[in-house]
């Protein structure tokens, strides 16, 4: 269905036009109000052009979810485009297709949305124009603004973005802050809206009605990401994060903003079964796929975290050649796609988070036999992954890309994990002829968003998949380059390290719910030695069970997951065969029960398989769940294979304690799910017959 109408403004009485001191004003004095409902009929977003200024409101079911908000831009060299405009077009369309993930947590994903485009013009002389694209979902909105060129000078530099969120009340919130020296990798606050400053999307909220809001942008790309201030009473207004100079954005029209996105459920698990952040992304630009591939890795990793292994030479060297075999022969017995080496390459010497210009992408460190080891992995069924540490020097990075990526893929190796440790606005932006220090950005302005984006299309010609640390927010890009496979952007296991209280248990029942709606979190799960113990001081501890270790595989989504433990860990444990046999790519996936910050449980169904598998999590509290099974296939039998903790188990004081069973079931058994406190549960269903 394709609807135009034309807003015949210049011959309308209602347009007021004043000559001021040469400079024209058109105003359309009537209000202009246009909306479109979602095809379930559940929510509406109402555009209103009223003396001139632009503005949007949200509605479901008919409650008011967005109180009018404005709109817009401002400028550095043009005057705005947020107030004095007039509506030239209005036009709707309706989607209602269906497209299939390369890889994914949902196999088959339905984009049904009704869409409304509303352009925009000023009074200049040859007329700016602005577009607004709405999109109307039954699980949410989304926005995006395209300013368009004709006719105007082709350079702009964005100052502000307009863009508000006028709440319908003080929400309850689950926030990072923004602008914060440790990018992403904060414990979720939980708090009133009234108590936020400068917050990272995605942003949740529960109202008191008991809606769920996810607020967060879609399709990053050549744009500063957007950060939400608290401006006002229940109000947030987009924040753009500024390149050094102050500007926002810059570049060339036309340009399209990302999508700004509201995801709205009835519950928690609405919001990870919506799929709205993906649909405001662009299809799939890689053609042959066949190389992309989802899949589990271990690595020498955890040791350096620990502090038993050192990524520096020395007596401690954790990438040697002797421990890479020791790795390989592991990763290859028990069906690991990858093993990761970190510390392989020369430039970790000293302090390795300053050496930003002395890492080498291509040299190993004489104790290790790069060549011989990529090929060792290959004849034993697996392959290395390479590590790239730049601790941001970005400059030295992209010089040395190419001829990286050439060398890693003519050694069969097919992913890399990079990262970008660096405090917040540090990083250097160099001339790249000259390498001069031309101005300190932050990791999630439009500079660093596009390095980032360029990295992944240099992989993506390399046939090279990506797992990237200290990344910039995930925003559906993958299903664009379906080899930007996982990334952090949260705390990840190695806080339990050598952090002051570790993650709280909690951190696993808020994690799906906020950092994950974005998109796969490379969180390393899988420790199994819970209190291990080292010279580090004071003594750290993972603040799990170990079945909740085995849950978070399910709960967790990556399809990229490591077995983060020392492989000698995993040896004689029976509760390891959990980790051998759970899938990352997954046709379906449900969310059973959650109660953000409390506990949760997800089921997931094996894309290549008729088995499905079970997760839950608990937070510092043990419960018993009760979940029907009432997903698994009428009639069938399934063996489900349980690791649970056992009734003595606690985190605290037990947390080793699983019971390991196994039941019959069918899609008419209801199960008690016995969870300990700072606990978790693990099942695998597979068909019995
Ligand atoms: C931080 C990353 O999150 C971690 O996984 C990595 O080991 C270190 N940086 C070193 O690159």
């Amino acid at each position: 269905m394709y609807l135009k109408s034309r807003i015949l403004v210049a011959a309308s009485l209602a347009t007021l036009l004043l000559s001021c001191a040469g400079v024209q004003q058109v105003t359309q004095t009537v209000t202009i109000t246009e909306s479109i409902t979602s095809p379930g009929g559940v929510n509406t977003i109402t555009f209103t052009l009223s003396e001139g200024m632009p503005s949007y409101r949200v509605d479901r079911d008919g409650e008011v979810v967005i109180l009018p908000s404005r709109l817009g831009y401002l400028f550095k060299y043009q005057p705005p485009l947020d107030r004095d405009l007039r509506v030239v077009e209005v036009s709707r369309d309706t989607v209602n297709e269906t497209w299939t993930q390369v890889w994914g947590e949902e196999k088959e994903i339905l984009d049904n949305h009704v869409g409304m485009s509303i352009l925009l013009e000023d009074a200049s002389p040859t007329p700016r124009r602005l577009e607004v694209q709405f999109r109307a979902y039954d699980d949410g909105i989304a926005f995006r603004y395209i300013l368009h060129g004709d006719g105007q000078p082709k350079h702009v530099e964005i100052m502000d973005e307009v863009t508000e969120f006028q709440l319908a009340g003080d929400h309850s919130a689950w926030w990072i802050p923004a602008y914060a020296w440790n990018r992403y990798e904060y414990l979720l606050t939980n708090s009133p809206v009234s108590e936020l400053d400068t917050v990272h999307t995605p942003l949740t909220m529960e109202t008191a009605d008991g809606l769920f809001l996810s607020f967060h942008e879609a399709a990053l790309t050549d744009f500063a990401s957007m950060t939400l201030a608290h401006t006002g009473e229940n109000l947030l207004k987009a924040d753009l994060v500024p390149w050094s100079d102050g500007v926002k954005v810059r570049g060339e029209l036309p340009m399209k903003s990302p999508w700004r996105t509201i995801q709205i459920g009835e519950s928690a698990g609405d919001l990870v079964t919506s799929y709205l952040i993906l649909n405001c992304n662009e299809p799939n630009k890689i053609e042959d796929t066949s190389w992309i591939e989802p899949g589990k890795y271990v690595g020498i990793w955890w040791g350096m975290h620990i502090r038993t292994m050192s990524w520096n030479s020395g007596d401690i060297h954790g990438a040697t050649t002797e421990n890479t075999k020791r790795y390989i022969d592991f990763a290859s017995a028990h069906g690991f796609k990858g093993v990761l080496v970190e510390g392989w390459n020369l430039g970790w010497d000293g302090d390795w988070s300053a050496n930003a210009d002395s890492f080498s992408f291509t040299q190993p460190y004489p104790d290790y036999d790069f060549v011989g080891l990529a090929k060792y992995a290959r004849e034993k069924g697996t392959r290395l992954i390479a590590h790239n540490e730049t601790s941001i020097g970005i400059l030295n990075y992209e010089q040395q890309m190419e001829n990286a990526f050439k060398l890693y893929e003519s050694l069969g190796i097919n992913t890399i994990k990079s990262g970008y440790v660096g405090h917040g606005r540090e990083i250097k932006r160099r001339d790249p002829l000259t390498g001069k220090v031309l101005g300190l950005e932050w990791h999630h302005g439009q500079w660093m968003v596009n390095h980032y984006r360029h990295v992944v299309e240099t992989a993506a010609k390399y046939h090279l998949m990506l797992d990237v640390h200290e990344p910039i927010k995930d925003t559906g890009i993958r299903r664009t380059w379906p080899n930007m496979m996982s990334r952090e952007g949260a705390r990840g296991q190695e806080f339990n390290a050598w952090s002051t209280g570790g993650n709280p248990p909690d951190h696993y029942t808020i994690l799906p719910f906020t950092r994950l709606l974005a998109g796969p979190f490379d969180y390393t799960p899988g420790v199994f030695d819970l209190t291990f113990k080292n010279n580090h001081e004071p003594p750290f501890r993972v603040n799990t069970t170990l079945a909740k270790q085995l849950a978070n595989y399910v709960v967790i989504y990556s399809p990229l997951h490591m077995a983060a433990d020392l492989v000698e860990n995993y040896e004689g444990k029976p509760e390891f065969k959990f980790i051998e046999d759970v899938p990352t790519d997954w046709e379906k996936t449900l969310v059973l029960n959650g109660v953000i910050g409390d506990y949760t449980t997800f089921v997931r169904k094996d894309r290549n398989s008729d088995d499905w598998y079970l997760g839950s999590v608990t937070d510092e509290n043990g419960r018993t769940l009760t979940v029907s099974l009432d997903f698994l296939e009428p009639g069938k039998s399934y063996l489900a294979e349980i690791y649970a903790d056992a009734t003595d188990a606690d985190w605290v004081t037990n947390p080793y304690a699983t019971d390991l069973s196994q039941e019959t079931v069918t899609s008419e058994t209801v199960m008690e799910l016995q969870l300990a406190p700072g606990g978790g549960q693990a099942i695998r269903f597979s068909p019995a017959d």
